[in-house]
């Protein structure tokens, strides 16, 4: 059987977005093909950041009904997933290397109705996700230390993002795989190439020119890297 082409999707990442007009910034980057957004959640105890809660995540619902994409980068998630549930977030990911038991988050989360992610920062060994695989909608392999927009790419998470793509292959199942950290048109594309579907871009989006020249010039970046697959 022919294999369907993967669903490609970009998701700007609002922390490198102007906060004093971030309404603008989503129907903007939307206008220009923006697939889903990405919105960091950082607690100052799992991150040495604090960026913002469930209240902007509700303001930015009522932008767009693109999907919004939570990235949990706190100690205790099982304390707000139903916080960012109710503010409209779309996937909710947590941190493998937060507290909780991931069995008990993927089931609250599914029981919310959202659909559910775990990440793993860059010195995370690929194990940790594999007994949750079959559960999760979405895996997140970070390429940058969490906690900041702006850093670059790690390279160390080119052959987890290929163990990803193996593993859900054999599962056969629709997991997206998002790559997270210092993503431009270069290493979306060998990220791509490596078996990532699902790109959040924070400073190449948001932080020069224009977001709709800079999402077509991804756009065509993560289409040339899968088509040149890894094998
Ligand atoms: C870092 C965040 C990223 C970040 C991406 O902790 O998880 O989502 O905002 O920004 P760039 O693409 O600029 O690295
Ligand atoms: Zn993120």
């Amino acid at each position: 059987m022919p294999e369907l082409p993967r669903r490609l999707r970009l998701a700007p990442s609002l922390l490198s977005a102007d906060f004093a007009a971030l309404g603008e910034a989503v129907e903007r980057a939307e206008r220009g093909g923006a697939d889903a957004f990405h919105l960091d959640v950082m607690d100052g105890h799992f991150v040495p950041n604090i960026s913002f809660g469930p209240a902007l995540v509700r303001a930015v619902r009522g932008r767009t009904r693109k999907p919004l994409d939570i990235h949990l980068m706190i100690e205790k998630p099982a304390q707000y997933l139903g916080a960012f549930a109710d503010a409209g977030g779309s996937t909710l990911v947590f941190h493998l290397e937060a507290q909780g038991d991931p069995a008990a988050l993927i089931r609250q989360a599914h029981d919310l109705g959202t659909q559910v992610g775990a990440a793993l920062k860059p010195e995370t060994d690929w194990d940790r996700v594999t007994p949750w695989l079959d559960r999760l909608d979405q895996v997140l392999v970070m390429s940058v230390h969490p906690g900041f927009s702006g850093q670059s790419f790690l390279p160390v998470a080119l052959p987890k993002l290929r163990l990803a793509r193996e593993a859900i292959d054999r599962l056969g199942r629709p997991t997206d795989i998002s790559i997270d950290g210092g993503v431009n048109p270069e290493t979306a594309e060998s990220a791509a190439r490596h078996g990532a579907t699902f790109f959040v871009c924070g400073n190449s989006v948001f932080a020069g020119g224009d977001a709709a020249e800079n999402l077509r010039r991804l756009r065509s970046a993560v289409e040339r890297g899968a088509g040149h697959e890894v094998r």
